[in-house]
């Protein structure tokens, strides 16, 4: 079976462990964010880096982070259990704010010989761990109520973002969401949140979403969400200070079947 027959046929499964986005305030020391930060330039073969996205993501990869750190495991089994040894993600480096999309195995990388695995797996939890925030930067993430089951997408029904861009395909008409109980989610316009903003995303693009909460971007925390649920940086909308260099990373964690 592939991965995306996994989604099918463990629909249930997947949706029974979804759960609200959370953050775990002081769960890194800061010797260990010490290590993680160095690890993503001392593990990288290769950088992207396009100059419109202000975005340079140094490629490593994250089964050899989890080699080189034996406490990482332990440490995430201890918030969200049992997960597969196998892993995708990234480091980033940015001063941008980021598109809604969801971080899960995208259509190429399963057909790669080196993602054999993705067959016997299916999506559980991600984690966005924060390394790098400039002082007096407000940086929060938006985790929407709708979850996509599936291949990684960025949502642009508008046609902004350019594919050269983006490490996800684009994609311009929007599947079925799921809400957190399972059922599809049938949003409607977008209702204008009162405390958060998106200058990075055209309203049209948010039809179909609803904010379910807002972490703060903190060094030293981790935000743990459903490796299906659609999230994007967001700003307060009051005094928004969005002018950061900011560094981090995202690990995907699977189930096997
Ligand atoms: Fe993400």
């Amino acid at each position: 079976m592939s991965y995306i027959d996994n989604c099918e046929k463990y629909h249930k499964q997947i949706v029974d462990a979804f759960e609200p986005a959370r953050c775990v305030e002081n769960f890194f020391s800061a010797d260990e964010i010490d290590q993680l930060r160095l690890l993503q330039f001392q593990l990288a073969d290769r950088l992207k880096y396009t100059s419109t996205s202000n975005n340079i993501q140094p490629v490593c990869d994250i089964d050899t982070v989890f080699e080189r750190l034996p406490w990482l495991a332990d440490r995430m089994r201890t918030e969200i259990g049992d997960f597969s040894d196998h892993h995708t993600g990234n480091y980033y480096i940015t001063t941008q704010l980021h598109d809604a999309h969801v971080d899960l195995l995208s259509r190429q990388e399963t057909d790669r010989p080196e993602f054999e695995w993705s067959n016997r797996v299916i999506p559980y939890k991600s984690v966005v761990i924060p390394l790098i925030i400039s002082e007096r930067a407000d940086a929060y993430t938006a985790f929407f109520h709708q979850r996509h089951i599936g291949y990684s997408f960025t949502f642009d029904r508008v046609n902004i973002s350019e594919q050269e861009n983006s490490d996800y395909t684009i994609i311009r008409t929007y599947p079925d969401f799921y809400n957190i109980d399972g059922k599809i989610s049938n949003k409607g316009e977008y209702v204008r949140e009162k405390n958060f903003l998106f200058p990075q995303i055209p309203p049209g693009n948010l039809i179909g979403l609803s904010i379910e909460d807002a972490l703060p971007y903190e060094v030293g925390n981790i935000m743990i969400f459903d490796a299906c649920q659609i999230h994007a940086s967001t700003v307060k909308r009051n005094k928004p200070n969005y002018r950061w260099l900011k560094s981090g990373m995202n690990i995907q964690f699977y189930k096997e079947i």
